[in-house]
């Protein structure tokens, strides 16, 4: 049985008093204990975050990590092996925001996904098609190939200790959702691409669908066989709409 997950993505939001905000709702949430939930606040506030909620079962995760996995000379970046210091759990791995405004590629994901897990951090590869592509007919293509990337390189076990989150790019922050039907689709379409590597892996690995997912249209789309939870990106920063979007997977 797969459990169930709900990821808070907060992306480049937050102050120290508005994090202190957020963290005192979570703090007050009733969590359906059957639900892992986990929060990716921006690095510099991860301290206050893993404080913040110490007794709390809420993970805490990193929305970026360096290509090494140990620390040296690379300006500006933090390594994995930081991240497990400060006591994070999780790294997302790919965003299509780093992919489209950082300019990350398909071989750099490959090293970030590596330098994680050689660190024991649990990576979250996010993949997705562009409206673009979509309208084309190439979302199974382009997400195939994102995926294919890391199988290629580090083959399909590196799935066996990781989570994925389909974000089709339209849909994040748009306010547009997938439908119910047209997400279980593409994570029918991921799991069978690693079924076809290993049975076992495919039939495991945690599946999240992310892309204007509210609390209104959280249970449908968890619903559907092949959606494990959710990432959530703007949603994350209510408490309160948190909290739904969690009980709604615990359903
Ligand atoms: P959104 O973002 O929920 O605000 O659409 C999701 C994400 O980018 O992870």
């Amino acid at each position: 049985m797969r459990r169930p997950m709900v990821a808070g993505n907060w992306k480049m939001h937050g102050t120290r008093a508005s994090v202190a905000e957020l963290i005192k709702g979570l703090g007050n949430l009733a969590l359906p204990s059957g639900v892992e939930v986990a929060v990716f606040p921006p690095c510099l506030y991860i301290n206050q975050v893993i404080e913040g909620l110490q007794g709390k079962s809420v993970a805490v995760g990193a929305q970026n990590s360096a290509v090494e996995p140990m620390q040296g000379a690379l300006t500006g970046e933090t390594a994995p092996s930081q991240l497990v210091d400060a006591g994070c759990e999780f790294v997302l791995v790919g965003h299509s925001e780093r992919r489209q405004f950082m300019g990350e590629s398909d071989a750099t994901l490959n090293r970030k996904f590596a330098a994680a897990q050689a660190c024991g951090l649990t990576p979250v590869l996010c993949i997705g098609e562009t409206l673009e592509e979509r309208e084309a007919g190439k979302t199974l293509e382009v997400v195939g190939r994102q995926l294919g990337s890391i199988i290629e390189e580090l083959g399909v076990g590196a799935f066996a200790n990781a989570v994925i989150a389909y974000e089709p790019v339209w849909a994040i922050g748009t306010g547009l959702t997938a439908t119910p039907q047209q997400a279980q689709d593409v994570h029918k379409a991921i799991r069978e691409q690693l079924a076809a590597e290993n049975t076992e892996v495919a039939k495991n690995v945690r599946l999240l669908y992310g892309g204007s997912v509210k609390a209104a249209n959280a249970a449908e789309l968890f619903g559907m066989p092949d959606i494990d939870g959710g990432l959530i990106g703007g949603a994350s920063l209510n408490a309160d709409e948190f909290g739904a979007i969690c009980r709604a997977a615990g359903n």
